[in-house]
């Protein structure tokens, strides 16, 4: 089912999960994002005594995605998950705030972004866009 771009950027995700900095949690992220053209840029989880300043890999690598290459859109995104205290055998999926800033970025630039969640080991799963994630979504049409 995965095609040679997914197997890399998933690759890609895998590499920089294991660079997360998650010293409470425990549980190490990676997310890579393909942007057209073919960069792909990188995130992981970075977390902090102050819990609530930490962030999640997904928005670490798609908003240095777009702060680094504005206007340059999003074809996929790849996210991988690993409990350093227990096998992680299934993808483990988006939190809701993940979602939102994923969809907030496919709703502008009015094409799809498909995202692969895996875990350490296992199945991979995939979606064709954002949109499927977070049904009755609210975006800046109510602003
Ligand atoms: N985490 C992510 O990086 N992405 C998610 O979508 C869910 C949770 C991180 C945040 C925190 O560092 C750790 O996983 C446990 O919640």
């Amino acid at each position: 089912m995965l095609n040679n771009h997914d197997k890399q950027l998933l690759e890609k995700a895998i590499e920089s999960r294991e660079h997360a900095y998650a010293p409470y949690s425990h549980f190490r992220v990676g997310a890579s994002v393909l942007l057209e053209g073919g960069t792909i840029v990188t995130g992981n989880n970075q977390e902090n005594a102050v819990y609530p300043s930490g962030l999640c890999a997904e928005r670490v690598a798609v908003f240095a995605a777009n702060a680094n290459y504005p206007g340059k859109k999003i074809k996929a995104i790849a996210i991988s998950c690993r409990n350093t205290k227990r096998k992680t055998a299934i993808p483990f999926t988006s939190c809701g705030s993940c979602r939102q800033v994923m969809l907030e970025y496919e709703l502008k630039q009015e094409e799809p972004i498909s995202v692969l969640f895996y875990g350490e080991d296992g199945e991979v799963w995939k979606v064709p866009n954002t949109k499927v994630l977070l049904p009755l979504y609210f975006d800046k049409s109510a602003l």
